[in-house]
């Protein structure tokens, strides 16, 4: 049996933050808010329950958790060193949407690391997560609370869906914000570099450093190049029917998104449309879902992996998606479309 219980994400219900210490401490899964998406947490310090997460989601064992910690102090048993520029990203970003990829500690088990010497840091901003990890009294290793391959989790139903009778508890703190998970930074070489964009930008980045890069995976359309982060060369996200994103002018996507709905219809095909709000009166055909508004983007990012799932739902044949632009955050969301799509970015 999975409890499920509902909390107020301002001010944490006492007695559910102590349940799921609890059970976490004693070697328990329990999933949680975040302001990304959902986690699937335990005690990182904890090799059993570990295991467990990697169970629950079908996840491969080479592919590292992140640690989530509930204040800057945690991190320092955790690592090899913090440096000066390490600190000034904590302090300037955390809590929020940034993990930071140090050299791990003797404290820190491969188990978590997927044999890597480095580790995967962030602290959440959301107050059941933060809660949470400071009750339990132990860092919390916690990916993704989804089935490995499905979208990620941002609001508790699609962690029911993924996790009911898999794991001990989920606690419910409504939707996430962001809703794509958080940029990946490795500050374990020369350059700062980007492994998973995410809700902290490049942009965002580069004020405070001169220099930062993205891993090459992430930027360029060769398929051969392998990831640094080892979760990146996974086919994530993806939705049960085939999904074609479209790239350039917004209206020659529009139009050519209403050609193939056009022709896949008369196929006989059950066909999605991906629209955005700036679009989605263009469409008299297909099954319109809007993601969000292309003139503020991060509402593009909150609801993707919603939308995702909805169409799995409708049981599209096929889902024609309207791209955007890789500035800010859109390079974030460009980076999930691409996994949901297998790759088949249409530039037109
Ligand atoms: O927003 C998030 O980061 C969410 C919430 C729950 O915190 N978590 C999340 O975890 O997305 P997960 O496990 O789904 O993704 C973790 C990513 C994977 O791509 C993994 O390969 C990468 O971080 N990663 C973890 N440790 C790493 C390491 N030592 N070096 C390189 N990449 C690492
Ligand atoms: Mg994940």
């Amino acid at each position: 049996e999975t409890i499920v219980s509902q909390a107020d994400r301002e001010n944490p219900e006492k007695d559910i933050i102590e349940a799921g210490a609890k059970l976490i401490k004693n070697g328990g899964v329990v999933a949680f808010p975040t302001e990304t998406v959902y986690g699937l947490g335990a005690n990182a310090f904890c090799e059993e329950a570990i295991d467990k997460i990697f169970i629950a989601k079908g996840r491969p064992q080479d592919n590292p958790l992140i640690l989530h910690v509930s204040s800057i102090d945690e991190v320092y048993p955790l690592v090899e060193k913090v440096d000066e520029n390490m600190k000034m990203l904590m302090e300037k970003f955390w809590p929020g949407p940034l993990t930071i990829i140090f050299k791990k500690s003797s404290k820190v088990s491969k188990k978590l690391t997927g044999g890597l010497s480095t580790v995967a840091i962030r602290m959440p901003r959301n107050k059941i997560a933060l809660e949470l990890i400071n009750s339990s009294g132990v860092p919390i290793a916690a990916p993704s609370a989804n089935t490995s391959g499905r979208p990620s989790p941002t609001e508790a139903s699609h962690v029911v869906e993924d996790m009911y009778g898999k794991i001990d508890m989920i606690i419910d703190g409504g939707s996430t914000g962001v809703g794509v998970e958080s940029t990946v930074l490795d500050m374990s070489e020369e350059v700062p570099t980007i492994l998973r964009p995410g809700g902290v930008t490049l942009e965002d980045l580069l004020q405070i450093f001169s220099e930062v890069k993205y891993d090459q995976s992430i930027i360029s359309d060769d398929e051969n190049i392998v990831p640094k982060s080892p979760g990146q060369k996974y086919k994530h996200y993806a939705p049960k029917a085939k999904m074609i994103v479209f790239t350039g002018d917004v209206k020659t996507i529009s139009k050519n998104i209403k050609s193939q709905v056009k022709s896949l219809t008369l196929e006989g095909k059950k066909v999605g449309i991906m629209a955005t709000e700036e679009t989605k009166d263009e469409y008299n055909e297909g099954i319109v879902l809007v993601v969000g508004s292309r003139s503020d983007k991060d509402t593009i990012a909150r609801n993707l992996f919603k939308v995702l799932r909805q169409f799995d739902e409708l049981n599209v044949d096929m889902i024609l998606a309207e791209g955007v632009d890789t500035e800010g955050i859109g390079r974030a969301i460009m980076n999930r479309m691409k996994k949901a799509c297998g790759g088949d970015i249409r530039k037109v």
